[in-house]
């Protein structure tokens, strides 16, 4: 991709369907027999895999613009097959209903990736605690059981995808599921939503969810919610570029953390109903904060918001507490002359008035969207290897940088 940068971007942005509620909305259908109907749903690389993963599985699927139909063509295989689990870990969501459904399931194990090891070990303790007996073995997850049953987990860590997981197994377990300590994140809430749609009972309480499962689950109709972190990531390229920038199609309270920050900056931040406009005039000041599991500030928008500090006045810093070791943006911001040195789990930025154009490599999605953001930015050309990571998780990129004023220019082999 390449970016001549140093323009203020300004209008608005209309967000996609979440992309990390589209997926575990995609892996529900293989819990019935019934269809399925997702509307809002993003044309992305990793929905496209999760749909390559459900039809080797033995459904079909069809596409009407943002609306997506997935019906059963035959009873489920249980295998899951390596490519799609590989490429990304949210495959690994199919394990649960696979093995509620069938009774067995057999599973690549997801393994780790640019952000960290990623363990998958809440997921197969609680899947175990309902009664499935869990063997790891070169490289494959095999789960068997005779009848998943109710029972009450604990998390140690509130993983959405461990919590993702227990609940698709508990929406066709005999009883309640007790997820102590539970993810609390949107896209976890809206999965909870759809599998009450589908027939299972959720309650949500102050430390706990509760799924009551149910024999057989039906077919839904269900809208998927909007994307946080694709508006949040518009926002900040408005924010970082000294621009304006409305993202409409929002639920503004799912980007509260990110509003406050703004607000600490020196932003103009105005909020309607279901949109976000934020607005730079001047420098933005320099902020402390932290990652957390939600309504914490989210992970995924920590690099992104790592470039916007880059050049913001005066010191910030940034801890990272979800993922290990996210900052695989931190060194090539460098190079775009950021200045910035990590200290254990703590980002400590001082902040320069400039980003330099340059050459620069995405190491995964949202890395990818922070040297984007340091490329509108930066006044000049700049080029950005790993493309590939982006269409992963932003639907028309470069389309909807373009409608706000961006000079983008997505290339597939080398522009130049
Ligand atoms: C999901 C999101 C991802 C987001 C993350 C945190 C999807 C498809 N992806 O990822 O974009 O960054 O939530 O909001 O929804 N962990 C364990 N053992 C486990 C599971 C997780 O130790 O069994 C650890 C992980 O290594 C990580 C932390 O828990 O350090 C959070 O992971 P988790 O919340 O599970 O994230 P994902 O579901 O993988």
């Amino acid at each position: 991709m390449v970016i001549s940068g140093g323009r203020p971007l300004s209008g608005t942005v209309r967000a996609a369907g979440a992309k990390n509620a589209a997926l575990p909305a995609i892996f529900a259908s293989l819990l019935t027999s019934e269809p399925l109907l997702l509307t809002r749903v993003p044309r992305l690389r990793d929905v496209e895999t999760a749909l390559e993963l459900v039809q080797s599985l033995g459904k079909e699927v069809h596409w009407r613009g943002e609306e997506l139909e997935i019906r059963e063509q035959a009873p489920p295989s249980p295998v899951a097959p390596e490519a799609p689990v590989r490429r990304m870990r949210a495959s690994f969501l199919v394990l649960g209903p696979l093995l509620a459904r069938l009774g067995r399931a057999r599973v690549p194990h997801p393994g780790g990736c640019a952000i960290g090891p990623r363990p998958v070990d809440l997921h197969l303790e609680g899947l175990a605690a309902l009664g499935g007996e869990i063997q790891a073995r070169q490289g494959w997850v095999e789960a068997r059981t005779a009848g998943l049953v109710g029972r009450t987990v604990y998390l140690d860590f509130p993983s959405v995808g461990a919590t993702e997981q227990l609940l698709l197994a508990g929406a066709l377990a005999r009883g309640e599921t007790v997820i102590l300590n539970p993810a609390r994140e949107p896209e976890v809430v809206d999965l909870s939503r759809l599998l009450s749609a589908m027939g299972a009972e959720v309650v949500w309480g102050e430390d706990r969810v509760v799924i009551r499962g149910r024999k057989e689950l039906a077919g839904a109709h269900w809208e998927v919610i909007p994307d946080r972190i694709e508006a949040g990531t518009y926002l900040l390229a408005g924010a970082i570029t000294g621009g304006r920038v409305r993202a409409c199609g929002v639920v503004p309270r799912h980007l509260a953390a990110l509003l406050v920050k703004f607000d600490q900056a020196g932003l103009e931040v105005e909020v309607g109903e279901d949109w976000v406009e934020v607005a730079a005039s001047g420098r933005a000041r320099g902020v402390h904060l932290e990652t957390g599991p939600y309504p914490g500030f989210p992970t995924d928008l920590q690099p992104p918001m790592v470039s916007f500090l880059a050049v913001a006045e005066g010191e910030s810093s940034v801890t990272e507490r979800v993922f290990a070791s996210r900052f695989g943006h931190v060194g090539e911001l460098m190079r775009m002359g950021a200045r910035m040195r990590l200290q254990g789990a703590t980002l400590l930025i001082d902040g320069v008035e400039e980003l330099t154009p340059a050459r620069v490599r995405a190491p995964d999605i949202r890395a990818g969207a922070a040297l984007v953001l340091a490329a509108l930015a930066a006044r000049g050309t700049s080029e950005i290897e790993g493309t590939e990571h982006l269409a992963r998780g932003y639907q028309g990129l470069p389309e909807k940088l373009r409608a706000l004023g961006a000079e983008v220019e997505l290339c597939r082999t080398n522009c130049r």
